[in-house]
């Protein structure tokens, strides 16, 4: 299951990627926003993503204009690695290097077309489970509590 949700920036591009998950094969959930409302707040959105996310242990994708506040908000809850990624090379590194479980993307810096490559990228490429990166991962467990 992946849960996905935006604001309105972030809007637009989450409705191409819902019909993108649907044509990959993948079953999504939709958490929000469930229409363009200038006045609605990523860290709403960011939020509910991450804590389905880390709950269930699946992987989430946030939206907003430019990924960074999404991730920031992400990141605040126990267990999220979320990953602001803007091509394809930072879709690949942060699920081989840093098990990232949320994709946090820009619906302001990235047209439909790079955004469904960095999806498809990011959700087939794995963990590399070498041990440096274990370890990194640890330390960043350890600052978490
Ligand atoms: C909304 O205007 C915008 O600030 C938000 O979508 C996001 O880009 C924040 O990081």
């Amino acid at each position: 299951m992946i849960y996905i949700g935006a604001d309105h920036a972030g809007y637009n591009l989450k409705e191409e990627l819902k019909k993108h998950l649907k044509e990959l094969g993948y079953d999504f959930e939709d958490l929000g926003n469930k229409e363009s409302e200038p006045q609605d707040d990523y860290p709403d959105f960011a939020l509910k993503v991450a804590q389905k996310a880390t709950e269930t242990r699946e992987k989430g994708i946030v939206i907003c204009g430019t990924g960074i506040g999404s991730c920031i908000v992400a990141n605040k809850v126990r267990g999220a690695r979320a990953a602001a990624v803007w091509d394809e090379f930072t879709a690949i590194q942060s699920r081989e290097h840093n098990d990232a479980n949320i994709l946090c993307l820009g619906g302001r810096v990235l047209d439909a077309g790079t955004a469904k490559k960095i999806v498809r990228l990011w959700l087939e490429t794995k963990f590399s489970g070498e041990e440096r990166h274990l370890r990194r991962i640890r330390k960043i467990k350890e600052i978490e509590k």
